[in-house]
């Protein structure tokens, strides 16, 4: 056989593998070229939007979240390699969050393909359709969090004050206690709504097998103990956070006041929550670095 860098190179892998290489050569000579449309899988992809009405703004709807969702996976890969990153430097972490805040700003960027997008007629017939569906329901969206912060810091006031009866709190009253429970559990008498109670049939588990995977090892906590982080990254860290918990948000609820509540008809959402309260990032109080942000900053969270 030609000796050649490359051909001696699979010689060898496949000779470690304890296999023939010239079997796998000979593979190689058959095999067919790869093409665009399968590597992208565009087939699939594209055979994904299964509107439920005849309303044409229908599939811009279900398009727009599944971009929203790749958007979301595109996220959670950085954040999992930077919670996993057993040494932490500063030129990772700066890296990282471009990369981060760069995904973030395309979703705030494009919000308008939901706001401005869709005529408005047409979205609030088909929208009746999708009940008791709701975005609330996207589990991509914790996991982020999840991985970002601890529990400690997805308890808005009213749950760090109910939180206080409880001694040592365990994870699973965390969860109790979770912001996003306001937007579906009645608290006085404890009724929820069916979109929460199938959000929790599906993922509750794996959100609390998360977060006791991730506990004391969030990036929050990691970053903590780096210390004399930069100003670059602590700039950096901070942009991240106000862009994912204050400026999508806002986008997101200015949208839905254009939907819902722009003639102030006040409709209830698909999911059931008292949307106009439990959207507002200063009801939320969702900061995954709250450590970098002064007591001024942390009053004036997501002041308008
Ligand atoms: C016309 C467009 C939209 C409207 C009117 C709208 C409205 C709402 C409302 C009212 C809620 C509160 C929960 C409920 O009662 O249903 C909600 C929650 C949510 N929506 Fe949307 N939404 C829109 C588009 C989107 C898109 C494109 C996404 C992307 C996946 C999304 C993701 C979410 C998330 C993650 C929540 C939970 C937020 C949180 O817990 O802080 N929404 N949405």
């Amino acid at each position: 056989m030609i000796s050649n860098p490359i051909i001696d190179k699979i010689n060898e892998k496949y000779q470690n593998l304890g296999e023939n290489p010239e079997t796998y050569l000979k593979g190689l000579l058959h095999a067919k070229p790869i093409n665009y449309w399968d590597y992208i899988e565009v087939d699939t992809l594209l055979s994904l939007q299964k509107p439920r009405t005849d309303f044409k703004d229908e599939e811009i709807f279900i398009m727009y979240h599944q971009v929203t969702e790749l958007f979301l996976k595109l996220m959670l890969h950085e954040v999992k390699q930077v919670a996993a990153e057993p040494e932490l430097t500063e030129g990772f972490l700066l890296n990282k969050f471009t990369r981060i805040i760069r995904y973030t700003q395309m979703l705030i960027n494009s919000f308008d393909i939901m706001k401005d997008g869709m005529d408005y007629d047409d979205y609030n017939t088909f929208r009746a359709t999708l009940a008791p569906a709701s975005g609330f329901q996207s589990a991509q969206f914790r996991f982020i969090e999840l991985h970002c912060t601890g529990l400690e810091n997805l308890i808005n006031e009213a749950g760090k004050e109910r939180l206080k009866t409880i001694s040592n709190p365990s994870i699973t009253d965390y969860f109790d206690h979770i912001y996003w429970k306001d937007a579906g559990l009645n608290r006085k008498t404890g009724n929820k709504t069916l979109t929460l109670t199938l959000f929790e049939e599906k993922y509750l588990a794996q959100f609390i097998g998360l977060a006791t995977t991730m506990k004391g090892k969030t990036i929050a906590d990691r970053i903590s103990q780096i210390p004399n982080l930069s100003n670059e990254l602590l700039t950096k860290l901070k942009e991240f956070d106000n862009l994912y918990n204050v400026v999508w948000p806002m986008t997101h609820l200015n949208t839905a006041k254009h939907y819902l509540d722009s003639k102030n008809e006040n409709q209830q959402a698909t999911g059931g929550s008292e949307w106009k309260k439990y959207l507002h990032p200063q009801f939320q109080q969702r900061k995954f670095f709250p450590n970098l942000w002064n007591e001024t900053e942390k009053q004036n969270w997501g002041a308008e």
